[in-house]
Parts: structure tokens; C-alpha cells; sequence
């Protein structure tokens, strides 16, 4: 039986979904039932059946997933898979910057831990931010956590003006408006595309700045054939195998999220097969934060 022949036997036997995101190794991608950015796999464990959620991702999508389903068990194979950003801010500091802004909404990116979620009124993804920010009155007081950079982005789009707490991603900062000057020389007339994550200077030499979701979207539509990727490398083998008659290129190589590639196909079996790590969230701070999540997904 080979390793991925195993992972299917197990999560048949245990009755598991394996949902995977588009920056997991291919080889993960290929064994899970559903892979997708972090609203689809959220979307995704807000709905499945299954009595087991396998989460291959970082911590705090498994977290998200606990959220919405407190009554099933949410694994992860590797549960030091972190993600910086999200731990650039903890609950105490969002409510000191509450306390600052009285009557102001918090709005936490969904890259952010539990505690920080369960302090805020509305949770969005980078691919449905605009449309959930939307829904704030222009003159609404905001304060965005984690990311600069999507907050940035977001209100740059609609023309307001977020209170945004300095956190950022150190894998997307690796882009620079001069690699993208690079690959378009090297590429004439394919469109490059960037996550908003990436700092305004490299949004700004980018086509479009799109979630992982949007990015396999722009590459199914267009009739483009060569593409410029900026953002992690792991989402070139999503967009390979689903447009085998299109090119890719990462504009930046080393773009590599080392926690996304903490899971592997050793450590997903061995997470079926000991069903650890069980990922849980305090009951109090699950409550509140799921109010959070639930707001973001009736709205998207
Ligand atoms: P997406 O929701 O676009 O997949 O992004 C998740 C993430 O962690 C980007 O760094
Ligand atoms: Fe976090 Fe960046 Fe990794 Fe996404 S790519 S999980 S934001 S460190």
C-alpha cells in the first residue's frame, strides 16, 4: 500500500475530511479531499458531515475550524505550524486599542489567533474583504488586525481611512517591486498577479492583488498563457494541475511559508492514525469569536 493508498484507508476508517490549503506541499494537496484559500476550506468546515476535520494548513485555520464546529474533533498533523503574522497581536492588545478608539468596530483578518477573533466584531478573509468592509458605514470608526498590508489595500480600494495595526506576513514581504520589473522583462505582457498581503509599492507594480481562491480563479478565466505568481510557491502546483495548457512563474523563488510546509504525508498519516493533535479552543473564547466568523460568512 503506498502512503497516500494508507491516508485514504484512515480517513475512510475514521470518518475524516483532510482539507488542505493551496500552500500545503502538492503531495498533500493531491491526498486531501478539498483544497482551497482560507475562506473556501472555512466555508468548507462550516459545512462537512464528517465526525473528524484533518486540518493541513497553519494553526489557526484548524482553530476556525474548531470554532465553527465545537462539536466534532479538528486535527492537525503538526501543531507548531504557526503563522507570525497572526501572532503579531495578542486579545489584550486588541482590547487596549478598543479601549483607545471607544465605539469603533475591530476587524480581524482571519489570520489571527482565537483570542484576538473573540475581541472583535467582524472576521474577514483576503478573499471577501472588500465585499464584508463594504457593509461598515463610510464614516465608521475601523480597526483592522493583524495586516497592514490587506487593511491597507482594502481601504485603499474603498477610499477610507482604517486605524491598521503594523502587523505583516515575512513571507510576502520577500517580493519587491523590482523583482516584479524583472519577470515582466523577462515575460512582456503577462499579467502578474500578487496576494495583498504584499506591501503597497509591490501591489502597486502588480495586475491584481488576489487571494489564493482569486488567483486559481484568474487562471481558469483568462486567455492569457503565461502567468506571474507572486506569492507563495506552494499555489503553483494548484495552478499547474488544474491549467496544464497555461505557464507560471513564480516571480520570487524562495517564497516559501515554512510553517505551510510542516505538513507532510508521514506526519497526516500518523495524525489519522493517533488522532493527534487535537486542536481546541477554551469554550468562552470559542463562543465569542465564532460571532465573528459566522458575521463574515452570512455576509460572504
Ligand atoms: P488565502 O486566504 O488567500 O489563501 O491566504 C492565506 C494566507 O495565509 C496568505 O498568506
Ligand atoms: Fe502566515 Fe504568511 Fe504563512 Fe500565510 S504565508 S500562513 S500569512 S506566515
Amino acid at each position: 500500500m503506498t502512503i497516500q493508498e494508507e491516508i485514504r484507508a484512515l480517513a475512510a476508517a475514521k470518518k475524516a475530511v483532510i482539507l488542505a490549503h493551496n500552500y500545503t506541499r502538492g503531495e498533500v494537496q493531491d491526498v486531501a479531499d478539498y483544497t482551497g484559500d482560507s475562506l473556501e476550506l472555512a466555508r468548507k468546515a462550516a459545512s462537512v458531515e464528517a465526525e473528524t476535520i484533518v486540518f493541513c494548513g497553519v494553526y489557526f485555520m484548524a482553530e476556525t475550524a474548531a470554532i465553527l464546529n465545537p462539536d466534532k474533533t479538528v486535527l492537525i498533523p503538526d501543531a507548531s505550524a504557526g503563522c507570525p503574522m497572526a501572532d503579531m497581536i495578542t486579545g489584550a492588545q486588541v482590547r487596549e486599542l478598543k479601549a483607545k478608539y471607544p465605539g469603533a468596530k475591530a476587524v480581524c483578518y482571519v489570520n489571527s489567533t482565537a483570542e484576538v477573533k473573540a475581541e472583535c466584531d467582524m472576521c474577514v478573509t483576503s478573499g471577501n474583504a472588500e465585499r464584508v468592509m463594504k457593509t461598515f458605514a463610510p464614516d465608521e470608526k475601523i480597526l483592522f488586525v493583524p495586516d497592514q498590508h490587506l487593511g491597507g489595500h482594502i481601504a485603499g480600494l474603498l477610499g477610507r481611512d482604517y486605524t491598521l495595526w503594523p502587523g505583516y506576513c515575512p513571507t510576502h514581504q520577500m517580493i519587491t517591486p523590482t523583482a516584479i520589473a524583472e519577470a515582466r522583462a523577462a515575460h512582456p505582457g503577462a499579467p502578474v498577479l500578487v496576494h495583498p498581503e504584499c506591501a503597497k509599492p509591490v501591489r502597486d507594480a502588480a495586475d491584481h492583488a488576489l487571494s489564493t481562491g482569486g488567483m486559481c480563479a484568474f487562471a481558469r478565466e483568462t486567455t492569457t498563457k503565461e502567468i506571474l505568481v507572486g506569492t507563495e510557491v506552494g499555489i503553483l502546483h494548484r495552478l499547474r494541475k488544474e491549467n496544464p495548457e497555461k505557464t507560471f512563474y513564480p516571480i520570487v523563488e524562495r517564497m516559501v511559508c515554512p510553517n505551510m510546509k510542516k505538513t507532510t504525508l508521514e506526519n497526516l498519516r500518523d495524525c489519522l492514525k493517533n488522532g493527534e493533535t487535537i486542536v481546541t479552543v477554551p469554550e468562552e473564547i470559542a463562543t465569542r469569536a465564532k460571532r465573528a466568523v459566522e458575521a463574515m460568512l452570512a455576509i460572504a
